[in-house]
């Protein structure tokens, strides 16, 4: 039970109170004083007309008995009129002022004095004269006795206070009447009406609180019980009720309040729901996001979502189904929990008319029992109500589709189908990703095939090319071999061969091999891949002469042969070095004077020259022969281009252009159709350097304490290393291959051991393994055409000292006698 408190005056209640209270006792108040008012005046009056009464009736009734003298009379008279109400005392005075006559009731009260009032009796008719006596009115009534008197007696107006006529004064005066009255009970009874009037008062006062307590019950209670279920709802406690007392405004008030909260509290559950829902839909996006993050696969980011779809709809089951190549609808490839259930397992096709529902990007609530519908029997067969398909917009073909089966029929309200709609895009995304990552991986393994083949092709151009220009290369080395070699047997055979052009012939044949084996060189190491390629100072002078040299069948024996007369001028600043191979130097000029000397047709000049040029060489070989049309200039570097038709290759130039690149030059070349044309090429210039001497001069050639023995199952090459090692002063011994080898080996006997590697049966390799077994101290070499494949840790324990590349020549074969003498004199550093 609460406790009462005072209401407050800021409270309606305390308000109405008061406001009952004051009015109720203003309202008492003034009735009170009117009441006063009223009674003080009409007691106050009465008196007055009563003691005048008294005073001037006693007068009258005294005119006689005075005159006379009757005392007896007058006392009587006295005495009977000093019996009347608030009378203090009467007396009569006669004229002379003396006392005829008194009766005195209050002597205390009385207050008159013998012969007093004579001078005021005589002077005026009736007077009266208040005093205060004690704390209470006396009040001292004075009128003349006068003869005949009763005809003086005085009309009611002149007793209250009017001033007297002369009728009765003067001399018929007998005396005077003197009457006190107090106004002791007049007073009394005005204290008991006020007294009664502060109890009507306080009845007043009372009745106007009880008023007030059962308004406030009446009214204001209700009104509080409404604010305080108004300030109960505010606070979010929706459970009140007020009390609907009738049809009254309270009624209705109430009535409207009882409405309010209830239709507040259903507004609060709905939104408590929808917050839920928004909650737990903003924890599965946090959820998938998380679990989407670094997924690959779209099954990881549907288990995510499938959990997370479960939990905020309390659906029971999730299936996807994804487009596939096969069907005319999607596919059901993902399941949680995993299949079979409501018909539905791995690869099953959604229903062709839901699948067509799948283009409208909203989702479709399907109710299940009761619909003849196969799709829908069958997860109705298992207790499912309620299904939501949700269509999965790809941007590459028709939609996937989400299934969510829920065993409750009222499963899937609006406000949950937003928020599957919602996490459901994570997965069309993840969908849309995956369909990207296969589309890539598709295009870069296209793109892989493609750059393979290209590659390919390329490697099958590359190669071809570079057979080609090899082919070109090998052409006009083995042109000038073969040039020489039939000039020589042509004067041999006329008797007309000179020594000295006998020896300069073989020196062009050397080197024209020599170049032959670079280009074989070459060719391994683009193989192999090896691009490095050792650049050295080179000597341009020389290479131009050599150059000259190569081509000299061409420009003069086959020219006169022809009939045309062609000389090639050479002007070279001696001391020109570039950094370069000789031999590829060698065939850029052999190609120039080459293409010069088919450039005139009928004869010419053929002009080479060489200078300095800052840090240049720049070297021209100018002819004056046919010149080129411009779009020959145009095209001239193409590989395969040639104007010569199946005598031209088209690959001179282009190896040209490579090889000065190479070299970090340039060509330039400047023609005129008919007058000739000229080429320059410009090379980085390198100080003159004297290319240090293969061996110290004067050293001795070494000394044979043993035999070399020969393997080779190629016999050119076999006799030809045989006669070599002859010549350089050693015995040899040839075999065929391994077997034979082993057969005529002995230790001791033999100081160098010169094998081949590739041989039918044992390989060089397995050779060099079994003597070294037999003979540590034998030098062991193998002579292979790939020997510039063979590197210094492949050597390791394998027996094999060294490695002599083919083609050898005979300063090659002499270094490996070096390096066996070396050994035997125990200096490991050769
Ligand atoms: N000095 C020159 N005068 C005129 N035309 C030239 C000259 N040098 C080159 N050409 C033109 O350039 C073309 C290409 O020359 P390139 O040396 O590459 O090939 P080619 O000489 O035709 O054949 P090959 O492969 O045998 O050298 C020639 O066919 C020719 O038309
Ligand atoms: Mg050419």
């Amino acid at each position: 039970m609460r406790a009462w408190r005072p209401p407050s005056l800021r409270s309606l209640r305390g308000r109405i109170a008061v406001l009952l209270v004051l009015g109720f006792t203003v309202a008492a108040a003034a009735f009170y004083t009117l009441l006063m008012l009223f009674t003080r005046n009409w007691l106050g009056h009465e008196l007055d007309l009563r003691s005048r009464a008294l005073v001037q009736r006693t007068a009258e009734a005294v005119e006689v008995p005075l005159t006379i003298g009757d005392r007896a009379e007058l006392a009587d008279l006295v005495r009977r009129a000093a019996q009347e109400d608030d009378v203090v005392g009467v007396a009569v005075y006669r004229g002379d002022g003396t006392l005829a006559a008194a009766h005195v009731n209050d002597m205390q009260s009385w207050s008159a004095a013998e012969g007093e009032g004579a001078v005021a009796a005589t002077a005026r008719g009736l007077s009266v004269t208040p005093r205060r006596l004690r704390g209470t009115e006396l009040r001292i009534l004075e009128t003349p006795v006068s003869r005949y008197s009763g005809a003086s007696i005085p009309s009611r107006d002149e007793a209250f206070g009017l001033p007297e006529g002369g009728a009765g004064g003067g001399s018929g005066r007998l005396g005077w009447v003197r009457v006190e009255i107090t106004t002791a009970r007049l007073e009394s009874a005005i204290a008991t009406a006020g007294r009664a009037g502060l109890l009507l008062l306080a009845a007043v006062i009372g009745l106007a609180l009880l008023a007030s307590g059962l308004l406030l019950s009446v009214v204001v209670r209700p009104l509080g019980e409404a604010s305080q279920l108004a300030r109960a709802v505010a606070a979010g406690s929706l459970e009140r009720r007020l009390p609907v007392g009738g049809p009254d405004e309270l009624g209705t008030l109430a009535e409207s309040m009882n409405t309010m909260a209830a239709a507040l509290t259903e507004s609060r559950a709905r939104e408590r729901a929808e917050s839920e829902a928004l909650r737990d839909a903003a924890e599965a996006v946090v959820v998938i996001a998380e679990s989407a993050r670094g997924a690959q696969d779209p099954g990881t980011v549907f288990r995510a979502v499938a959990s997370q779809l479960r939990r905020v709809t309390r659906c029971t089951a999730v299936a996807l189904a994804v487009p596939s190549d096969e069907s005319p609808a999607p596919c059901f490839e993902q399941f949680e929990p995993p299949p079979p259930w409501g018909g539905l397992a791995l690869g099953a096709q959604l229903d062709e008319g839901l699948a067509g529902q799948l283009w409208s990007p909203l989702p479709v609530r399907l109710v299940l029992r009761g619909v003849p519908h196969r799709f829908a029997a069958e997860l109705s067969a298992e207790g499912f109500q309620a299904a939501l398909l949700v269509p999965l917009a790809l941007e590459i073909g028709p939609p996937a589709a989400l299934l969510l089966v829920s065993t409750e029929a009222g499963a899937f309200t609006p406000s949950q189908v937003r928020v599957v709609a919602g996490l459901s895009s994570h997965l069309a995304s993840a969908l849309h990703v995956a369909q990207m990552k296969q589309r890539l991986e598709g295009a870069i393994e296209e793109l892989e095939r493609t750059r393979e083949q290209l590659v390919r092709t390329e490697k099958l151009r590359a190669a071809g090319e570079l057979a080609s220009g090899i082919a070109h290369e090998f052409n006009n080395v083995l042109g000038a071999i073969l040039g020489r070699t039939q000039l020589l047997r042509h004067r041999a055979t006329h008797g007309t061969l000179a020594t000295a052009e006998l020896l300069e012939s073989f020196s062009v044949m050397e080197l024209a091999a020599r170049d032959g084996a670079e280009i074989v060189r070459r060719l391994h190491r683009f193989s192999t891949g090896d691009p490095g390629e050792t650049l050295e100072p080179v000597d341009l002078e020389a290479v131009l002469r050599d150059s000259i040299s190569f081509t000299r069948p061409r420009w003069k024996n086959e020219a006169e042969a022809a009939g045309r007369n062609i000389t090639v001028g050479l002007d070279a600043t001696p001391g020109l070095w570039v950094r370069g191979q000789a031999s590829q130097l060698r065939e850029v000029f052999t190609n120039l004077i080459l293409n010069a000397a088919d450039a005139l047709p009928r004869g010419g000049t053929i002009r080479i020259a060489a200078a300095p040029r800052e840090a240049l060489v720049a070297v021209v070989v100018e002819d004056d022969g046919i010149g080129m049309a411009p779009e020959t200039q145009r095209r001239l570097f193409d590989p395969f281009f040639t104007t010569k038709g199946p005598k031209g290759a088209g690959l001179g130039l282009s190896v040209v252009y490579g090889t000065v690149e190479r070299h970090g030059g340039a060509v330039a070349v400047t023609s005129r159709l008919g007058h000739g044309t000229r080429f320059e090429v410009t090379l980085p210039r390198v100080e003159k350097t004297v290319p240090p001497a293969d061996s110290p001069p004067g050293a001795a050639p070494p000394v044979p304490t043993g035999d070399v023995l020969v393997v080779d199952d190629e016999p050119a090459v076999r006799d030809l290393l045989v006669e070599i090692v002859r010549t350089l002063g050693y015995g040899a011994v040839g075999c065929d291959g391994a077997e034979s080898a082993l057969a005529r080996f002995r230790p001791g006997r033999f100081e160098l051991v010169l094998t081949d590697i590739g041989m039918p049966g044992s390989s060089g390799w397995q050779l060099a393994r079994e003597l070294r077994a037999a003979d540590p101290d034998v030098t062991i070499a193998l002579v292979t055409g790939w020997g510039h494949q063979i590197g210094p840790d492949q050597l390791d324990g394998s027996g094999v000292d060294a490695v002599v590349p083919k083609p050898f020549s005979i300063e090659d074969v002499a270094k490996v006698l070096e390096l066996s003498a070396s050994r035997r004199d125990g200096d490991p550093g050769c």
